[in-house]
């Protein structure tokens, strides 16, 4: 396979991207320091096997204060220099942990990613953005911490779960929303080669999403002014999250039922294009997500809103689409939300 290479400058650290088969990695033998899989990534990528490891309970639960503590304690064991890289192999919660612990040990290790689930690599792995959950709350505890080198082997989704290669594409279907109707329109065109994970459609898509993310994030690192797009129908999708738990649904299920709540709202408040609010639906709900719910109760869905961290003093701003690449942060009637979320 031919290596295909992005690279970014997020803030002040440069972060490459290749995408390519395991021969990436065996060029990057040499890489010294700790590599931080969990239970069901441990087997992937021969190349990286000869490396001292840690291995990690698999699932949300270990984006935790705690892990990071046990792997920081690893990096002390392991003798691990300014100048040793943390390798993470796994999916979003493998990445965003090591990251973490790459960012703090000695103020800062060389972190390399090798995502292996379809979100991590589309999503997760970019942008420099680590953290864990602590106190209830998702993600409270991070910083912004960007990967040296970010290797994206896709055939190692030959053992993701298809429930788990579906939470990814949710997050594709946003990124094309977001910024790229080519890649909206492979998604309605190609749709059975897409939940096949034909490789020359999934390497498109990867590519694609990871170039509108990274230009998103390299126009605003912190988070100050257009990076909050990303987070289109989050508000809802954590919400939901932290009501019905995380154990019923995956975070793209989430996200995909968040994008048509936003969608509803928008319409309803004047701003989305009702035509478009219909095609994005559809394509949710052609991928098999459940755009609506009858059995979490909306107030519970607000009241979690208005407790997420993001909002200010519980006022709430959504991110909202006007049509295909048009976005924007909004505060929106609490009427229409609720009568969004009641199905009215
Ligand atoms: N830092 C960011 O910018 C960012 C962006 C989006 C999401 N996230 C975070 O990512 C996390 C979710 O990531 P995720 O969806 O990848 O979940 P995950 O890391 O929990 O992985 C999902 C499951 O798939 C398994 N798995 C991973 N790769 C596999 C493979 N190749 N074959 C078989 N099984 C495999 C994992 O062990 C796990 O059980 C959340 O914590 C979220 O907050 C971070």
């Amino acid at each position: 396979m031919l290596t295909r290479a992005l690279r970014y400058r997020f803030g002040g650290y440069d972060s490459a991207v290749r995408l390519g088969d395991e021969q990436l990695l065996r060029q990057n033998a040499d890489l010294r320091g700790l590599v931080v899989w969990d239970e069901n990534t441990a087997s992937l990528l021969a190349p990286l096997h000869h490396l001292p490891s840690a291995v990690v309970p698999p699932g949300e639960r270990t984006k935790s204060i705690d892990t990071v503590a046990e792997l920081l304690e690893r990096c002390v064991q392991e003798s691990l220099e300014r100048d040793s890289t943390i390798v993470a192999v796994g999916g979003g919660v493998v990445c965003d942990v090591a990251a973490l612990v790459a960012s703090l040990y000695m103020r800062g290790t060389r972190l390399v990613l090798v995502p292996t689930t379809l979100l991590a690599m589309v999503d997760a792995a970019l942008g420099g953005k680590t953290g864990v959950n602590f106190s209830g709350y998702k993600n409270l505890v991070g910083t912004f911490y960007p990967a040296e080198q970010i290797f994206i082997v896709p055939s190692v989704l030959d053992t993701l779960p298809q429930r788990e290669y579906l939470s990814g594409l949710a997050e594709v279907i946003k990124t094309a929303m977001l910024g790229d109707p080519e890649l909206f329109e492979l998604l309605d065109q190609r749709a059975e080669a897409v939940l096949a994970r034909e490789p020359a459609v999934l390497e498109e898509l990867i590519l694609r999403s990871v170039a509108v993310k990274g230009q998103i994030v390299q126009q605003d690192f912190t988070e100050r002014g257009g990076r909050e797009w990303l987070n289109l129908g989050h508000t809802f999708a954590h919400a939901l999250e932290s009501v019905a738990g995380f154990e019923g649904w995956t975070h793209g299920e989430a996200v995909a039922w968040g994008i048509a709540q936003a969608l509803r709202c928008g319409e309803r408040a004047g701003i989305t294009d009702p035509a478009y609010a219909e095609t994005a639906i559809g394509l949710l709900r052609r991928y098999g997500f459940r755009c609506k719910i009858e059995d979490v109760s909306p107030h519970a869905l607000i009241d979690a809103m208005q407790r997420d961290k993001k909002a200010r003093g519980g006022r709430v701003r959504f991110v909202l689409q006007r049509r295909p690449g048009e976005t924007e942060l909004r505060e929106l009637n609490p009427q229409i939300v609720r009568s969004v979320l009641m199905g009215s």
